[in-house]
């Protein structure tokens, strides 16, 4: 497994980590029963995987995770969680963060969460969370309950951003940590975002790096003939039924293997997440991490087509 510094943290994380959300939700719709679990993680230690991120918001994936987790020296792993800071919409007040916090250290059976994490801040949120929320995670910092302090993107609705570019331009000495999507279909974040977090020490986790578009043809298809109807990125040199077929070759085993791949590319990217609950999948991902890299030429092929494209999912 490769390491890289988690930005200025002082913390270094394997470049593949274990994401509990996702279609899967730590296989609780995906069929996998608690043992299924046990092996994942099991698995995951055992390739040297060191980060894992989950939320309140993924079903029971923190209890699952605690559980999952029994048995590993504390010392072994860095655990990410999330608070939804809108529960029914509303912006909730400050003391039920604290309430939060309080649940998943028990639910993850642990006295410290490494990465605190506002789930999914929505466009047009960023002044009012900063306003209302930062002095309460801080001193759950100070209390010693959290270690690192970030957010994630809510990415079908900020696809280019720009909450994480808000948030690395005005505040970057406040977030240690974004997460962000950052992927073969969703280049956007190489603009801006990542040189900015790369230069203030800000980590970046990114999170579903293949998810739908590039994997299932209806999403494609449908993002592709945009794309020809209006011309914002120019796909007619790729094959219409298997526009990405070219990166399958030498090492290179799939298109999901060039995607992992390609995520981790980026020096600005600290750990690519995968939200598989499938050991043989999840195997498969960490052989993609572990190589990191495509061949120069396909890499900078993909950067001239896709340069511009912020697929939402
Ligand atoms: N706003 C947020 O906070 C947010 C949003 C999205 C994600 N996240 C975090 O990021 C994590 C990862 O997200 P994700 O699960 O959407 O991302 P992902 O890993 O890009 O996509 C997972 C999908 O790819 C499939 N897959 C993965 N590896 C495969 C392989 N080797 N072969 C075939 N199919 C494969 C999975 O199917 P199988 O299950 O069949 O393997 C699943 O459908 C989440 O668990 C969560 O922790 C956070």
């Amino acid at each position: 497994m490769q390491y890289r510094a988690l930005g200025r943290s002082g913390i270094n994380v394997s470049l593949l980590s274990l994401g509990t959300g996702g279609a899967s939700h730590f296989g609780q719709k995906t069929g996998v029963d608690d043992a299924g679990r046990k092996r994942l993680v099991d698995k995951a230690i055992a390739l040297g995987v060191n980060l894992f991120d989950t939320s309140e918001q993924y079903g029971a994936s923190e209890e699952l995770l605690g559980n999952a987790l029994v048995g590993v020296p504390r010392d072994k792993y860095i655990l990410a969680t999330k608070w939804s800071y809108r529960p029914g919409g509303k912006l909730a007040d400050a003391d039920a963060l604290v309430t939060a916090v309080e649940r998943s250290l028990r639910l993850l059976k642990t006295d410290v969460i490494d990465i605190m994490q506002f789930h999914g801040i929505l466009p047009g949120d960023y002044d009012q969370v900063m306003e209302r929320y930062i002095p309460t995670m801080l001193s759950l910092r100070d209390q010693g309950k959290i270690r690192l302090i970030g957010f994630t993107e809510m990415m079908t609705l900020d696809p280019k951003h720009g909450v994480p570019l808000q948030a690395v331009t005005e505040h970057p000495d406040v977030w240690d940590v974004v997460m962000l999507k950052y992927g073969i279909l969703n280049q956007w974040a190489a603009k801006e975002v990542l040189p900015l977090a790369e230069k203030h020490g800000i980590g970046i986790l990114n999170m579903a790096p293949v998810r739908q578009t590039l994997t299932r043809e209806s999403d494609r298809r449908t993002l592709f003939d945009s794309w020809k109807a209006d011309r914002t990125v120019e796909v007619s040199s790729l094959d219409d039924e298997k526009p990405f077929d070219w990166l399958v070759h030498g090492d290179v085993e799939s298109v999901i293997d060039a995607g992992y791949r390609f995520a981790a590319m980026h020096s600005g990217i600290s750990t690519v997440l995968t939200g598989t609950a499938n050991v043989e999948h999840f195997e498969a991902n960490a052989r993609s991490l572990e190589a990191s890299t495509l061949p120069d030429a396909d890499y900078q092929r993909l950067v001239g087509l896709f340069s511009e494209s912020a697929a939402k999912n």
